[in-house]
């Protein structure tokens, strides 16, 4: 008998819209009874890049779109201001598609749970970069624990992608000193799209 390998992936849609319908469903983990809405995520399905942050807040919840408040404001200047692009041809998601309570940071069981659709959403979008927003974002697309602090700076590899890690918006909200950094970090994710075109 042959034995066809096959990857958890394999078994969603390759069409986002169809596989938001399925996460609109599910409730592998507790936080999914206390959402109002899930946060998928939004953008251009061909966006060169992809940002990845933490988990939807309490107004991504009641909206389901994600970065819709005050850090949401500051993330839309580093894409558009920094990068150089509108932030509709980016794709915003979070590593949990349900808001945890109090928005403390997600479990591990609820982040592994969810963490397939985004390797789905990924693998349909095909980014050439993915902007990783915090350590817990980082964490769990690069298996690392490596502090932000000291990974921002770096490219790192997810798949074949390059994976840039910086400041979340909420902490450079709180410690406005790292913007300066933040800023940094924006350019060379712009400079690496112009190569990538000018090629
Ligand atoms: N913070 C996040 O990490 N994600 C959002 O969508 C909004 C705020």
């Amino acid at each position: 008998m042959q034995i066809i390998e096959r990857n958890i992936l394999d078994y969603f849609p390759s069409d986002l819209e169809l596989l938001e319908k399925i996460v609109a469903k599910c409730h592998l983990c507790d936080i999914s009874y206390q959402r109002k809405h899930i946060v998928f995520g939004e953008g251009g399905n061909n966006a060169r890049l992809i940002i990845i942050a933490e988990a939807p807040g309490a107004r991504e919840d009641e909206l389901g779109k994600p970065f819709v408040g005050r850090s949401g404001e500051l993330l839309t200047k580093m894409i558009e201001n920094a990068i150089g692009i509108k932030r509709e041809d980016v794709y915003i998601s979070n590593i949990i598609k349900c808001r945890p309570p109090n928005n403390r940071n997600p479990l591990n069981d609820e982040a592994m749970a969810c963490l397939p659709y985004l390797e789905k959403q990924i693998e349909i979008i095909k980014p050439e970069i993915i902007l990783c927003l915090g350590s817990i974002s980082f964490h769990y697309l690069n298996n690392s624990t490596l502090s932000i602090t000291k990974a921002r700076g770096n490219i790192f590899d997810y798949k074949g992608i390059k994976l840039i890690p910086s400041f979340h918006p909420s902490y450079l909200l709180r410690n406005p000193s790292a913007k300066k950094k933040s800023y940094r970090d924006m350019l060379l994710i712009k400079s690496l799209l112009k190569d990538t075109i000018a090629q």
